[in-house]
């Protein structure tokens, strides 16, 4: 399959139009979004939604977040809007906020991988609403990339992974939030189930208190059911070993130096994930660094665009902890996953 590759900027209508046309016609196109490029087909259209599942190599228990343009959109995917999720709509879209609640009949069991809940969202990038409009139908969308691997936040990134098993590629530059939405159950107690760019303090200046999932930093133990299925597999991971050291910035960079030392000593290639604040602890060594320990959203934003870039070149990724709070809870829990929950904490 030939696939087309356009450029938000500079082919803006026609490529937005082609899209939705493709779209409405049962193909598969990627496109932008402020946290992480999309994988999007007819989100009511089961047998194009299964092309998602081929394109990407995802195991089918897996649901799919549908996108929307307008606010008033959701009412005919769930049974009804409750109000807290008014209230979170009201302060939170377009952004990167996912809510899941009760299903109607409208939406096709291969969106939700037969469950009786569905989560949709309405995304504040530009492109992403201008293609929903064109499409005419809420669009279903994955992260655009193969399934396991850390999701795209540029086209290159989607180019790699799906060129030739897809109809179109709009190139919109970089993700701004570079991790993707925030997914909040709203079936039972309000509860995290994934980590974003919206935080648990925000959506709680909106519903009081909220849980988090077990599972956003902890691995899944023998017999435990995923509240989400996303949670069971394995995610993000790069070609290569990646520990996440624990501690202090000063600790947790001695930890890296001594796993460096000893990992160059069996013959092993490494990279430090460093930040503004702990490069000095590293002169000598090969790192890179990835943000402001200060301003996790530095972090989240280059973090998936480190992992390709070291994916394959090194043998080991040495990376600092930070604290799980604000929208460092997010960065760790992408970092976990991505180390197999590999972490040393002395
Ligand atoms: O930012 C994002 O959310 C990006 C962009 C493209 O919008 N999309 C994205 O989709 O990350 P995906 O499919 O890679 O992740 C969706 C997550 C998965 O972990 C999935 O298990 C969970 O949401 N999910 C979807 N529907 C669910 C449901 N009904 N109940 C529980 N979890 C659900
Ligand atoms: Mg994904």
């Amino acid at each position: 399959m030939k696939t087309e590759i356009y450029n938000a900027k500079t082919q803006k209508e026609n490529g937005t139009n082609l899209g939705g046309r493709l779209i409405r016609a049962g193909g598969l196109v990627a496109f932008p979004t402020e946290t992480v490029y999309g994988l999007g087909a007819n989100g009511l259209d089961g047998e194009a939604v299964n092309k998602i599942f081929d394109a990407k190599g995802r195991p089918s228990d897996n649901p799919l977040i549908l996108h929307i343009a307008k606010k008033s959109d959701v009412k005919p995917l769930w049974r009804h809007v409750p109000d807290d999720a008014r209230r979170l709509m009201d302060a939170f879209w377009p952004g990167p906020l996912t809510l899941i609640y009760l299903k109607s009949d409208i939406v096709p069991n291969e969106v939700t991988a037969g469950l009786d809940t569905v989560a949709v969202r309405m995304p504040e990038n530009k492109t992403a609403l201008a293609l929903i409009r064109a499409a005419g139908v809420p669009i279903a969308a994955p992260s655009a990339n193969l399934s396991g691997k850390p999701s795209p936040t540029t086209a290159e990134h989607v180019i790699e992974d799906m060129d030739g098993r897809i109809d179109m590629i709009i190139d919109g530059g970089p993700c701004r939030v570079g991790v993707e939405s925030t997914v909040l159950s709203l079936v039972g107690t309000p509860t995290i189930l994934r980590p974003g760019g919206i935080t648990k303090e925000m959506i709680e200046t909106v519903l009081g208190s909220v849980q988090v999932a077990r599972a956003v930093l902890n691995p899944l133990q023998e017999g435990e059911v995923a509240e989400s299925p996303g949670m069971k597999h394995r995610h993000y991971a790069p070609d290569c070993q990646v520990i996440v050291a624990q501690g202090s910035p000063r600790h947790a960079a001695s930890i890296i130096n001594r796993e460096y030392e000893l990992a160059e000593i069996e013959g092993k290639s490494c990279i430090i994930f460093a930040t503004e604040q702990t490069k000095g602890y590293y002169r000598g060594r090969k790192y890179v660094i990835i943000g402001d320990r200060d301003m996790p959203s530095t972090l989240c934003a280059a973090l998936f665009n480190a992992l390709r870039e070291e994916s394959g070149k090194v043998d080991l990724i040495l990376a600092e902890g930070i604290p799980a709070e604000d929208q460092g809870l997010a960065y760790m829990n992408r970092l976990l996953r991505a180390s197999g929950f590999t972490v040393l904490n002395k």
